[in-house]
């Protein structure tokens, strides 16, 4: 595999815009062939394996798309909110958990629309690389700020192999891998894709207990 560095691309200047995903979705009502491709398969069944705990309470699954990893997530849940922007990845995505009345499917524009509670897991799938490195910074502290003392942050986003420049899931992960209030406990890196399991260490051992010291 091509030897990387954490900033050997760059994010894009400016994060990606509703309207742009809207075009996508008109155009082919599954644009990455999310329901369809073997990549989109392989990586789910691993995401779903790699998650440490049989069971979590709250989980958060932010730009969940038509709801493909979302539908696989809701057994392993006992309540789940996905959210994404585009009206046509929300209508799909509803109709693929309707038989889990735990799952909550919800518009919401990222980080701007965060919603305010706290999650024992947190699974962002093929997303973060679509923000501005500010929009990435913002959400990051968010989600890290929502994550409760022992719960779980999974990532996976493809990782490109041909290209050196391509902003990707490695660049991306090297950012989650930088915050001092995670500690990472899988990391899972082929051809493919990254993926990536963090754990939320206590306030304590951190050094962000924000008490001064
Ligand atoms: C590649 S798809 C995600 C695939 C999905 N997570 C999966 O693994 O099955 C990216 C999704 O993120 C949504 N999205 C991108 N930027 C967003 C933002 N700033 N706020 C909310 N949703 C966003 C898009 O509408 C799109 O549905």
């Amino acid at each position: 595999m091509v030897t990387r560095t954490p900033d050997d691309a760059e994010a894009p200047s400016v994060t990606f815009s509703r309207e742009y995903f809207d075009r996508r979705y008109t155009r082919d009502s599954d644009p990455w062939g999310l329901a369809t491709k073997w990549y989109e398969r392989r990586k789910y069944a691993l995401t779903v394996a790699s998650l440490p705990k049989a069971h979590y309470r709250n989980c958060f699954e932010p730009g969940c798309s038509i709801g493909e990893l979302t539908r696989l997530l809701a057994p392993r849940c006992t309540r789940l909110l996905a959210v994404d922007f585009a009206d046509s990845a929300l209508e799909q995505a509803r109709a693929a958990v309707r038989e889990f009345a735990h799952v909550e499917v919800r518009q919401a524009t990222l980080p701007e629309q965060l919603p305010g509670d706290t999650y024992d897991l947190i699974l962002v799938s093929e997303f973060l690389y679509y923000l501005s490195s500010e929009d990435l910074d913002r959400m990051l502290d968010a989600l890290v700020d929502r994550m409760e003392t022992g719960g779980d942050l999974v990532a996976v986003h493809c990782r490109a192999t041909d290209r050196r420049h391509g902003y990707d899931g490695f660049n991306v992960h090297s950012s989650i891998e930088a915050r001092v209030e995670l500690e990472r406990l899988v990391h899972h890196e082929d051809e493919e894709f990254v993926l990536d399991v963090f754990r939320r260490l206590p306030s304590s051992l951190d050094g962000t207990s924000g008490d001064g010291s």
